[in-house]
């Protein structure tokens, strides 16, 4: 058992560490909560954003927010403002510092943290006591959160 864990973690630990990336445990936030440069060197692709936006299997950023721009994908929860006009409310950096970890810019906001490893609370530990031990692998990966944030830099304010 000791050796499965061991394995494992060597093995998210290698994909998370992908040359020229920045991992989540060494993303540097400014004292705003933003970060300043591209997690994986490049810009992102917003079209592919839009969709992780959207999908329940990956960002599920609709169910808390509204998207005007994303009208065709039904149930648009209201936990969070709607994210319309953020491209001009944020900065490219704070967009980037809100999707990896809301925490540092809101304190204490339910929004998750979409580019973090270690510091949950594991869902198992009060319940059953079998909670996964070691990393576990963020929500979306590095190019994920840039995809994410070139979209909401399009969501320009009329
Ligand atoms: C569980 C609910 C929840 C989910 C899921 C969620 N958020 Fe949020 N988000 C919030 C809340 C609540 C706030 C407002 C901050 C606060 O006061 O806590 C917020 C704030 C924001 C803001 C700043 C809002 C503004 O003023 O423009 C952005 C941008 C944002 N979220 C983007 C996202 C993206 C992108 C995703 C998906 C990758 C996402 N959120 C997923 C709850 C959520």
């Amino acid at each position: 058992m000791k050796f499965a864990s061991l394995t494992l973690a060597t093995a998210l630990t290698g994909s998370i560490a992908l040359a020229g990336q920045v991992g989540p445990e060494d993303v540097a936030f400014n004292d705003d909560g933003a970060i300043e440069a591209s997690l994986t060197g490049a810009p992102g692709d917003a079209a592919n954003g839009a969709v992780i936006v959207g999908e329940k299997s990956k960002g599920n950023c609709v169910a808390c927010h509204q998207v005007a721009a994303l009208a065709d994908v039904p149930f648009h929860g209201e936990v969070g403002p709607p994210l319309d006009g953020a491209g001009s409310r944020w900065s490219e950096a704070e967009l980037r510092g809100l999707v990896s970890n809301a925490k540092m810019t809101f304190d204490g906001t339910v929004m998750p943290a979409f580019y973090k490893v270690d510091g949950f609370v594991r869902p198992g530990d009060a319940y059953t006591g079998n909670a996964p031990e070691g990393p576990l692998p963020p929500i979306l990966s590095a190019q994920e959160i840039e995809d994410v944030v070139a979209f909401l830099a399009t969501l320009k304010e009329e």
